[in-house]
């Protein structure tokens, strides 16, 4: 049992990704020195200055030769690029380079899911993969930052950005973050072919108020540390080069204006010598905020927040000068944002090499990066039913509906200013080439995912019936995801599950195929279906993707990273909650009252009336062509002490008769602490691909410091006692294993 009140080990760091930050290199510091004192202060503020490209523009070209831009996003091609280089490398009094920014999110031209599916592909080495191509492409157009990875936990599929997350668990959002920042960066920056990873939105965005963007969030100190924060401080650990603050404000302080989140924690705490950016125009937005009276207000309290980078506000082109004059930002402050500038540059390579070789630029859609993009989506792919239809057996006629079963465009996804959609392959397009044309019946229903016009339906039911096996390939369309587009209304849109009804009501068996940007609310569409394969939008490659699942060549191997809610009201959902004191038991469901039944009837315990408990499908959750045993749970040892750790080891066998993927997932629950601790947390995975009655034993190595947590908003704890762990295929599954924590 455990002792209530201790005064518990202390701990600094999050000992899974402690590392170095990155270490200043005094080679480079001195050369920011010898600069810095060589700027004027108006050739300083020019560098914390970023803006949108305008091209080769009179007032671009001005703007440069003045020194007063530090850095350009949204410029991508390379000969422009190497021209505006060229102004500030030659033409400016102190020849300082500019960065190109953009938000290459999931690929750059080779668009790879987006990365709430990557997250559920849970293999860190494809997510590292996929950010390096995405940096080979990016980079050959002279891109050298992106606005990636978003590793805000998110726990609420209303908010359209859950789509740019890893879902809901600091864990897994910690892994694939530091995956991608070390596919974007590499060991070396300087090389070609890299780009400066920026770890976004600082912090707290993905608990916006009721799923809606920009809103408030309200976050105890504790929890931020505990759920928000871990992705950020490991990105950073694992050597960021960048940082861009949140819109939201977090108990009332907006990011940009909140020097404990960017100065104490982010820089003091971490070590973090990189860059911070603010979010386009989150400077100015502390007006609106109700949190400064204008903009010289807002360029106050951002540059004395930490804030070193102005993106599209332009507060600090416009006051940032007057406000040193008048002793209310010291220049010593702006001195300090700067060199976080200049380093970045210095580690960029920029100075030694500023442009971009037209002799390998414009490098893209490399047969392995397609490859590994269409991999990506298998593994991504997350089968929630399979009423032994999949994969396809014996078919000669395929029906294929659905308004997402040919449609390049949405099939990408948010966040694809690069796509070029001649290059996405469509469900239609490669089951055509799999099977042959006259195997494919084709009927989309409905033209777009929110079309409500029925009158292609009958088409659709027409094909259903000549055909052995419908395919409906439907969800959202990508504009219904991403920043600014949250629905309060997860459902499929438009009248997909009218489709659905009618597809059914032939009695043919029916596959369908969701492409979303967001966890949805389909426990009927579910039920209809023989089959469904949750896909979130796959990219370029979805098409061949499907083609090759259904064929049974590879088995989808994606597992969930959100839960998947049974209702919206249940939002926010996540698995990783903490107890109440009546947690669900003897649930009486609303159309199981009897009337007039008393008030206490129903069991006075944690449920809702018409949505139960949990959620349609848990985090975790996802099934394959092939089956799973897992063995019993062996630990090297019940206990540990504070500053040790365990082995826990299970072997898991492919039972099924066909080659698949499976991830094994490590669960921990405090059953006693000082605060109430979450009935499940993960601690730990690996995916392992196993041929037909292979098996093989996965050890965890459990350190105890990955059980403490913050019990006060300075105290990070391993309390003693005793803890559950499950090893499991989701986080629903496994029986529970003791073991204890000594003194
Ligand atoms: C988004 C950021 C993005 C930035 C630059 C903002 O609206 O919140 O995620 O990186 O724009 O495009």
């Amino acid at each position: 049992m455990k002792k209530r009140h201790l005064l518990g080990l202390f701990l600094c760091a999050s000992s899974v990704f402690a590392a170095t930050a990155a270490t200043p290199d005094a080679e480079i510091e001195s050369k920011i020195n010898a600069l810095l004192a060589k700027m004027t202060l108006e050739e300083k503020i020019g560098q914390l200055n970023q803006q949108t490209g305008t091209g080769y523009s009179d007032d671009m070209v001005g703007s440069i030769r003045k020194g007063a831009v530090g850095s350009i996003l949204n410029e991508v091609d390379p000969v422009i690029v190497n021209k505006l280089q060229h102004e500030a490398v030659e033409n400016s009094r102190l020849g300082i380079p500019l960065i190109f920014a953009r938000d290459v999110v999931h690929g750059f031209k080779t668009i790879f899911p987006i990365p709430l599916g990557q997250a559920a592909s849970w293999n860190p080495a494809l997510v590292e993969q996929g950010a390096r191509i995405a940096a080979v492409e990016a980079a050959s157009t002279g891109v050298r930052w992106t606005f990636s990875p978003m590793v805000d936990v998110s726990r609420d599929g209303r908010w359209g950005r859950i789509a740019e997350s890893f879902g809901e668990d600091p864990y897994l959002a910690s892994v694939l973050g530091v995956s991608m920042v070390k596919g974007y960066q590499t060991d070396d920056l300087s090389q070609p072919g890299t780009m400066a990873a920026c770890t976004k939105h600082f912090a707290g965005y993905g608990a916006s108020e009721s799923g809606k963007d920009y809103n408030t969030t309200w976050i105890p100190e504790v929890l931020l540390r505990d759920m928000y924060l871990p992705p950020f401080e490991a990105a950073a650990r694992a050597g960021s080069a960048t940082f861009m603050c949140s819109f939201n404000d977090i108990n009332g302080v907006p990011s940009s204006g909140n020097p404990h989140l960017n100065i104490d924690i982010l820089r003091n705490e971490w070590g973090f010598d990189g860059v911070l950016v603010s979010d386009w125009a989150s400077i100015m937005q502390m007006i609106p905020q109700g949190v400064c009276v204008d903009l010289k207000d807002a360029a106050d309290r951002a540059a004395n927040s930490g804030v070193d980078v102005d993106m599209e506000s332009y507060a600090y082109t416009r006051h940032l000068k007057e406000l040193v004059e008048e002793g209310k930002v010291e220049e010593s402050t702006i001195d300090n944002l700067v060199r976080n500038v200049l380093r970045l540059k210095f580690r960029l390579g920029l100075f030694d090499n500023p442009y971009v070789d037209m002799a390998t630029a414009n490098n893209f859609y490399a047969p392995e990066s397609l490859e590994a993009a269409k991999k990506m989506v298998e593994e991504s792919t997350v089968m929630l039913k399979n009423n032994d239809i999949l994969p396809l057996k014996n078919v000669k006629k395929i029906a294929l509906v659905g308004p997402m079963a040919d449609d390049k465009h949405n099939q990408a996804g948010t966040w694809c200013f690069d796509l070029e959609k001649e290059h996405c392959v469509t469900p239609l397009e490669a089951l055509t080439e799999k099977y042959g044309k006259d195997a494919i019946i084709y009927a989309p229903g409905l033209k777009y995912s929110r079309d409500i016009d029925e009158s292609g339906i009958a088409d659709a039911v027409a094909a259903a019936r000549e055909a052995d096996v419908v395919v409906m390939v439907g969800g959202e369309e990508a504009v219904l995801s991403g920043e600014a587009h949250c629905r309060a209304d997860i459902s499929l849109p438009g009248a997909q599950t009218k489709m659905l009804e009618a597809l059914k009501a032939t009695g043919k068996p029916v596959v369908l195929i969701i492409m979303t940007g967001r966890p949805m609310t389909i426990v009927h569409e579910t039920s209809l279906a023989d089959a469904v394969l949750y896909m979130f939008h796959g990219g370029t490659m979805a098409g061949p993707a499907v083609a090759e699942m259904l064929a049974g060549e590879v088995s989808p191997s994606g597992k969930l990273p959100v839960s998947m809610p049974k209702m919206v009201g249940q939002l926010p959902l996540y698995y990783n909650h903490v107890n109440t004191g009546r947690p669900a038991s003897g649930m009486v469901l609303i159309d199981e009252i009897p009337l007039e039944a008393p008030q206490t009837s129903t069991g006075c315990t944690s449920f809702y009336l018409d949505a139960g408990d949990g959620p349609a499908f848990p985090f975790g959750y996802g099934l394959s062509y092939s089956t799973f045993s897992y063995g019993d749970v062996k630990l090297s040892s019940a206990s540990m002490a504070r500053d040790g750790s365990i082995e826990v080891s299970c072997t898991v066998t492919n039972t099924g008769n066909m080659a698949a993927a499976e991830t094994v997932q490590l669960y921990t629950r405090d059953l006693v602490a000082s605060l109430s601790r979450p009935v499940k947390e993960l601690k730990g995975f690996e995916k392992v691909y196993l041929q037909p009655g292979e098996s093989r034993m996965v050890t965890f190595t459990l350190q105890a410091s990955s059980l403490a947590f913050w019990s006060t908003p300075t105290t990070k704890v391993v309390e003693p006692g005793d803890f559950n762990l499950w090893v499991a295929g989701d986080s629903a599954s496994g029986t529970p294993v003791k073991f204890s924590v000594t003194e």
